[in-house]
């Protein structure tokens, strides 16, 4: 892609007009093992720069000493609850799923990784979190699922829920892709992903990221979904210049400030380097060098100079 393609990209995401509208997911529970599967290579795949930036975003918002348990609603494949088990010392993780294809495939990652005393895996609807008492959990984490949700109603009880079951000095932390404002934007997206997953043989994952990206939620959608009633405060953000996915965070009460550390020198990050090992042993070292470069250009846009979203007022 060449430097004016991307600009003009960038500018359209930025200020162009709304024109892509929204396309629900046609089956919200990925149950097919094909699809599965597409999910659970995600770590070969630039994927994993999103785990990456999410992992990376709750250690700099949340005080290790502190955290202990975690729930991630719609844990699919299981890594990011694997991931904070394994990279930020979380001991008692729950990863709730209604596939029970993706909660077997969770349990397989889980085991493969030694840590099935610290993480549970459980076949559940996260719309239906009731019998969970208030203030169960350090932590709840609802990532790339919000757009599986049917309507906007849905996801803010979801949200309003994970509020209920953490605790007050806890984390919440939704994230997701961000719908494109255009389909020139989305197949330009399509196309930058597509070659590595047919590389894979994960045309059906293929097909399911087609789904995906028409059925995510705009920023300004996402927002109204945070809880009005919460006594948190929440901050919601996009990547600066290319605003294709967004984090809302219901920051612990009583901080003042939502983050609590900086962002740390990759050569300290331990998940880049376990999934460096993975990218150099399955893709070679020219991708996974060209990999890291736009690692570093998501961290700046995502994580070191986010955009803010504004929250609506009542
Ligand atoms: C795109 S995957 C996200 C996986 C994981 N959170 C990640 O970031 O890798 C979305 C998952 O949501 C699950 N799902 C959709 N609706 C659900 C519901 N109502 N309750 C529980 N899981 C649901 C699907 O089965 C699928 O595994």
């Amino acid at each position: 892609m060449t430097l004016i393609r991307l600009i003009t990209l960038s500018l359209t995401q930025q200020f162009g007009k709304q024109e892509l509208k929204r396309t629900p997911e046609p089956s919200p529970i990925t149950t097919g093992i094909q699809a599965v599967k597409g999910y659970d290579q995600a770590l070969r795949t630039k994927t994993s720069l999103l785990y990456i930036a999410i992992i990376e975003q709750i250690r700099r918002l949340y005080d290790r000493a502190a955290a202990k348990t975690a729930i991630e609603l719609c844990c699919g494949p299981g890594f990011l609850s694997v991931f904070l088990a394994e990279f930020l010392g979380y001991t008692e993780v729950l990863g709730v799923d209604l596939s029970p294809t993706m909660i077997s495939a969770a349990q397989a990652n889980a085991r493969a990784a030694g840590l099935t005393d610290k993480i549970t895996f459980q076949e559940g609807d996260v719309t239906k979190l009731h019998s969970i008492p208030s203030h169960s959990f350090d932590t709840a984490l609802f990532s790339e699922a919000a757009h599986h949700l049917h309507d906007l109603q849905m996801v803010a009880s979801v949200i309003a829920e994970m509020d209920r079951i953490t605790k007050p000095q806890g984390l919440v932390l939704i994230s997701d892709i961000a719908r494109l404002r255009t389909k020139t934007l989305a197949d330009a997206y399509v196309a930058y992903t597509s070659n590595e997953f047919l590389k894979w043989g994960l045309n059906a994952h293929l097909e399911d990221f087609k789904n995906t990206i028409m059925a995510v939620w705009t920023p300004k959608e996402l927002v109204t979904t945070i809880p009005r009633k919460s006594k948190r405060r929440w901050v919601a953000y996009t990547c600066r210049c290319l605003p294709f996915y967004q984090i809302i965070i219901g920051v612990p009460e009583e901080r003042k400030e939502p983050i609590f550390r900086p962002i740390q020198p990759d050569s300290q990050n331990r998940l880049l380097k376990y999934l460096c090992d993975i990218w150099r042993r399955e893709n070679g070292e020219a991708w996974t060098q060209n990999t890291l470069r736009e690692w570093k250009w998501f961290k700046l846009l995502l994580l070191q100079f986010p955009k803010e979203v504004p929250i609506p007022k009542e």
